[in-house]
């Protein structure tokens, strides 16, 4: 395994539309490998999700891990890890709910980003196998979120109101200890 260099905001394969991987490539070695990188690389970066683009691989692949409590998502539900391929969103409530959200290809920022409540995702996971999981909360917008980078979208695109953009440390210092209950917090 080995860890891998995170492409920032700016970089042209954030930007690309990622294409879809055959069934081939899904149990092929690269792909296998690649996968227990962004693993590594996730928890090296200290993220909950990373999508392959953010590793220079444009290809519809994405992870996600919430681990139990003692980290810093006090309110997350955990999440074991799940490898999303070629994965398809549909909405299920899109009533509006707000978080904070930070990204490992924007560091050092964080933005205020509503988006639907509830989705519903179908995959295909490392095997092949067809899947479907639905997401509510904070977990929804995590999914969204990874699966934005699939069609080359960053958080900050979905920045409604740009008052609300802000360096993680003023965050922290200004904003975080005058949060209102409904509004959360998302690092990735
Ligand atoms: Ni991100």
């Amino acid at each position: 395994m080995a860890i891998r260099k995170v492409a920032r905001m700016g970089h042209p394969v954030l930007r690309q539309k990622a294409r879809p991987l055959t069934p081939e490539e899904i149990k092929s070695e690269p792909t296998r490998r690649l996968i227990l990188d962004m693993v590594e690389t996730m928890k090296e970066y200290g993220g909950i999700g990373i999508a392959a683009p953010q590793v220079h691989e444009s290809i519809q692949l994405a992870l996600i891990e919430i681990s139990q409590a003692g980290d810093k998502y006090d309110d997350a539900e955990p999440q074991a890890l799940t490898v999303l391929i070629n994965p398809k969103i549909t909405v299920l409530d899109k009533t509006p709910q707000g978080f904070w959200e930070g990204c490992l290809s924007v560091p050092e920022l964080r933005g205020l980003v509503f988006r639907p409540r509830k989705v519903e995702v179908n995959y295909l996971d490392q095997n092949g196998k067809a899947c479907k999981v639905v997401a509510e909360d904070f977990l929804a917008t995590v999914f969204q979120h990874e699966l934005d980078h699939l069609d080359g979208v960053l958080f900050v695109d979905k920045i409604e109101d740009r008052t609300q953009l802000a360096f993680l440390e003023e965050y922290q210092r200004h904003i975080l200890p005058l949060q209102r209950d409904d509004i959360g917090n998302l690092d990735d």
